[in-house]
């Protein structure tokens, strides 16, 4: 009798290896790249992080609890599929080895059964650490020591691959930064390092940042949000959503989601499928925020094409709030392939209108009321750069009632204080496609605190000033392809170096080039200057492009 071992003959034994990893979908240099030829995160992440109802106040059953109910509730089943441990579930120091080390009292079993009954549930599998030498709860994080020294990148990318993890958020405190180095260039080496040791440890992992949420506020905020897509599939920009407080449970939270809302939205352009800004977690349905309110998040979130992560005790989530974050057609929305965030068609003192292009032909649009009393608005396909002859008629779903309105050139909104209407479109041949058109907003300086919500963003109007947005149809722009800036059926130029409203016409001076950075450059290569974003008496000028000087940063249409 022939006996052989089990080792198949080593060429077909690399043809196998090579056959799998194909059928996967991965590489053989270590399975980093795009599965199933999807890059990692083609839609923004969803799923559920402990931190914003339990902060530390919480141990191995309060994860797997919320898990089950997460599978209980259809909330997995409608794309919520990510559970993450949030900061504090490791100890301060690390063992002999260099390891990081589980809170035995919070973890008696360890962190693997945990990561196994997650799976085990059908969800994935999240953790938290930090780019600097200490979380911001002041755990063993795995940046470089205070003072310099080794960090521990790769060798925690291996404990976590170890564990199963399918999706790590690395927060930003406590980031070392040494003499004679800039901030910002000590937070970009820390997240290259996490980047490559992903890479190198080779487990498809979904990468959340938050080093943009250090810089926000300051001119290098830009410069992080440029170069942060490189590294990984999300980011935080921003202050945290106000978290739940035993000691104060009714406390009103809807303060908070707006303001992660109104910093968010003129971020659009550094996000693409497979690079998210992160808006923060959905703590709809949890204390301090009402029914409207959780509708509220949810659409803005899904306008901006924002990650959902919720947040909340799920076991307390009432029948109501699921039925909100289950809803498939506003869901649909968020996990729209292309991605876009929304623009802002129009602001004034209390509401909103958002317009975001989706797939296939369609559109979403919703408005939101930020102030105490209903408001009744109507709205025209004009308004969102759709052509304005009469045959234009659309096809109008409201996706909060599911009820339909065929061929109407007439939205009308009927919006409950703090509530938001939103609406799928599908418009008539006739509507043309439609043309960049809402605001051009400017961040006002010193307006990165709660109290500003009103006044984070100022508008630029059509006479040249940049004032409180207010709704009028002077802070209505549209962006052509070939780079005009038009409002009132004028377009914005360069005269005599000044800036003036001319009859449209293929003159160069009428011609602006939006970069990355937010800059609108004239064709001398000269920028749109704000009389200071604070400013309403001065006109507009038109300076030498600084870097990231705030009164030279714009928000288009998207
Ligand atoms: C920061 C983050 C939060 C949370 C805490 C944990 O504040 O922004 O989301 O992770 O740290 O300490």
């Amino acid at each position: 009798m022939d006996v052989r071992t089990s080792r198949p003959h080593l060429p077909s034994f690399i043809l196998m290896t090579l056959l799998v990893a194909m059928v996967c979908g991965m590489t053989i240099a270590g399975f980093a790249a795009p599965r199933n030829g999807k890059p990692l995160a083609a839609t923004p992440p969803m799923g559920w992080n402990d931190w914003a109802h339990y902060q530390c106040d919480f141990t191995a059953q309060t994860i797997l609890t919320n898990a089950k109910q997460l599978v209980k509730s259809g909330l997995a089943a409608h794309g919520y599929n990510t559970v993450t441990i949030d900061d504090c579930w490791m100890q301060k120091d690390r063992d002999a080895k260099g390891d990081l080390q589980v809170d035995p009292q919070r973890f008696p079993q360890g962190m693997k059964p945990v990561a196994q009954a997650i799976h085990a549930m059908g969800l994935k599998f999240g953790i938290y650490e930090d780019a600097g030498y200490e979380t911001c709860g002041k755990f063993a994080g795995s940046g470089v020591p205070d003072g310099g020294g080794s960090d521990h990148f790769l060798q925690d990318a291996r404990l976590f691959a170890s564990w199963g993890v399918d999706y790590l958020k690395l927060d930003g405190c406590n980031v070392y930064v040494p003499a004679g180095g800039t901030q910002a260039d000590a937070y970009r080496k820390a997240y290259a390092a996490e980047s490559a040791a992903l890479k190198k440890v080779g487990r498809p992992t979904v990468f959340s940042e938050s080093a943009p949420a250090y810089f926000q506020g300051t001119p290098d905020w830009y410069d992080v949000l440029s170069w942060v897509r490189d590294y990984c599939q999300l980011w935080r920009e921003g202050t945290d959503v106000a978290t739940f407080d035993p000691a104060k449970p009714d406390r009103p939270r809807f303060h908070s989601v707006l303001w992660n809302y109104s910093y968010n939205l003129p971020l659009g352009r550094f996000q693409k499928p497979g690079n998210w800004n992160d808006a923060d977690f959905i703590i709809g349905g949890d204390d301090g925020m009402s029914l409207a309110e959780t509708r509220s998040q949810l659409a803005l979130w899904s306008m901006m094409s924002a990650p959902l992560i919720l947040s909340s005790d799920l076991e307390k989530l009432s029948s109501e709030a699921i039925a909100i974050l289950s809803n498939k057609a506003v869901l649909a929305v968020d996990q729209d392939p292309l991605g876009k965030t929304a623009t802002l068609v129009r602001r004034n003192q209390i509401m909103d209108v958002l317009f975001k292009k989706l797939s296939g032909g369609s559109y979403a649009i919703t408005v939101l009321d930020r102030g105490p009393s209903p408001i009744q608005v109507e709205l025209h396909p004009a308004d969102f750069g759709f052509s304005a002859n009469s045959g234009c008629r659309l096809e109008a779903r409201d996706l909060w009632s599911g009820t339909n309105q065929s061929a109407t050139s007439t939205l009308e909104a009927n919006v409950a204080s703090h509530d938001t209407a939103i609406w799928r479109i599908r418009p008539s041949s006739s509507c043309g496609t439609p043309t960049r058109t809402g605001t051009i907003v400017m961040i006002a300086v010193g307006s990165h605190h709660h109290e500003f919500i009103d006044h984070y963003t100022r508008c630029l109007t059509a006479s040249g000033i940049v004032e409180d947005c207010a709704g009028t149809s002077a802070e209505t722009w549209t962006m052509t392809p070939s780079g005009t800036l038009k409002s009132g059926g004028k377009c914005l130029a360069v005269a005599d170096s000044k800036t003036a409203m001319q009859a449209c016409s293929a003159s160069k001076a009428q011609h602006w080039k939006y970069t990355l950075l937010g800059n609108l450059v004239s064709a001398d290569g000269a920028c749109l200057t704000a009389s200071g974003p604070d400013d309403q008496s001065a006109p507009l000028s038109i300076s030498a492009c600084g870097h990231n000087q705030p009164d030279q940063i714009w928000s288009l249409p998207n």
